[in-house]
């Protein structure tokens, strides 16, 4: 990649919008919270688990994904955790993130959700204090469990309404419609939480309509099979629905075979709000700099339309107007320099 890109990709302000906290637990401290807890795991080393991470599709990763959440069982692993992501996120200039968590992933081990919540919560005020980092909580709903489990998950999570900002949706989509999460999506908004939801990554296009249509998201995270369907794609534009996309994530689970054949630039240049993000970066491979640099070398990026790519993000994100404003002038700022 040309140098002066490179470092425009350095220098550029980022906000990461679809990262699951989770998905951030890199092998090495898998082991050492394994060793910590006397917790078993089915490798014998660090070299061993990035082995296995050769995924051919989003359930042969979630399998592994899960079963790594094990060794996640108290306050402190979750700040640990959280504040290995924002010292990343730093060294990449992310100023914004909102991070996806799955309460249900750890409640149904019995670990309870204060838990869950107070370790996050302490990795987002350090994050704050030393790197002036700013961060929401997105409360994510797994769509293979019922919508029963949603609401009570819901529920439970209601003593900690102020520290949550939205709710979004995950997990295996084949098979699991938005549709299935109406009443829940509904309480939510009720609620004044912001909704946003996983549509079109393995799912079809038609389940990026029902989660604009029943669940009524703001964003929709990955997006990228909506193509199929030209009249959204056009929706997409007029009505300037941001999509939250994870090159590296998409090419690790085979969602593309290439990232030169990842639809982003076709999108971007049609006028949709792509953003750049990277969802489980332990697993799939590079942090959001990373996904930045795979996307711009692949698909020939050029600088103003990176700049564009990181205004999508600060635009689509949930940040209080005034910071926005003061965040878009100073990615101007940047760009203008680099
Ligand atoms: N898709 C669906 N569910 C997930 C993902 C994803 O990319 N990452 C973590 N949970
Ligand atoms: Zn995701």
């Amino acid at each position: 990649m040309p140098t002066d890109r490179e470092h425009l990709i350095r220098c550029l302000p980022k906000v990461e919008l679809h990262l699951h906290i989770e998905g951030t637990l890199e092998p090495e401290m898998m082991f050492s919270l394994a060793g910590k807890h006397g917790a078993k795991l089915p490798y014998a080393s660090v070299e061993a688990v990035r082995k296995a991470y050769a995924f051919h599709d989003l359930q042969s990763f979630l399998d592994l994904y899960y079963a790594g959440c094990d060794v996640l069982r108290d306050r402190r692993d979750f700040y640990a955790l959280a504040m290995a992501y924002f010292t990343r996120a730093h060294a990449d200039r992310v100023v914004h993130a909102e991070l996806f968590f799955d309460p249900q992933t750890h409640t149904a081990r019995g670990i309870p959700m204060e838990v869950v919540f107070a370790g996050l919560r302490d990795a987002m005020d350090d994050a704050h204090r030393r790197y002036g980092i700013t961060s929401d909580l997105i409360l994510c709903f797994l769509r293979h469990l019922s919508e029963e489990d949603a609401l009570a998950t819901l529920d439970a999570a209601l003593p900690f309404r102020s520290e949550l900002t939205g709710v979004g949706l995950d997990s295996g989509e084949k098979g699991n419609p938005p549709s299935k999460f109406q009443r829940v999506f509904a309480k939510a908004r009720s609620l004044g939480l912001r909704a946003v939801a996983h549509a079109g990554e393995e799912g079809p296009a038609g389940y990026i309509t029902e989660a604009l249509d029943l669940l009524h998201v703001e964003r929709i995270d990955h997006g990228v099979r909506c193509d199929e369907d030209p009249a959204l794609v056009e929706r997409l534009v007029r009505e300037r629905i941001p999509l939250t996309v994870c090159p590296l994530s998409n090419l690790k689970l085979c969602v593309v075979k290439d990232l030169k054949q990842h639809n982003f630039a076709k999108l971007l240049r049609k006028g949709v709000a792509v953003t750049i993000n990277s969802d489980d970066p332990a697993y799939f491979g590079g942090y959001i700099g990373e996904n930045y640099r795979a996307a711009a070398t692949a698909l020939e990026l050029t600088h103003a339309e990176l700049v564009t790519v990181a205004e999508n993000a600060a635009r689509a994100s949930f940040m209080p107007a005034t910071a926005k404003t003061s965040l878009l002038s100073t990615i101007r700022t940047e760009a203008a320099r680099a």
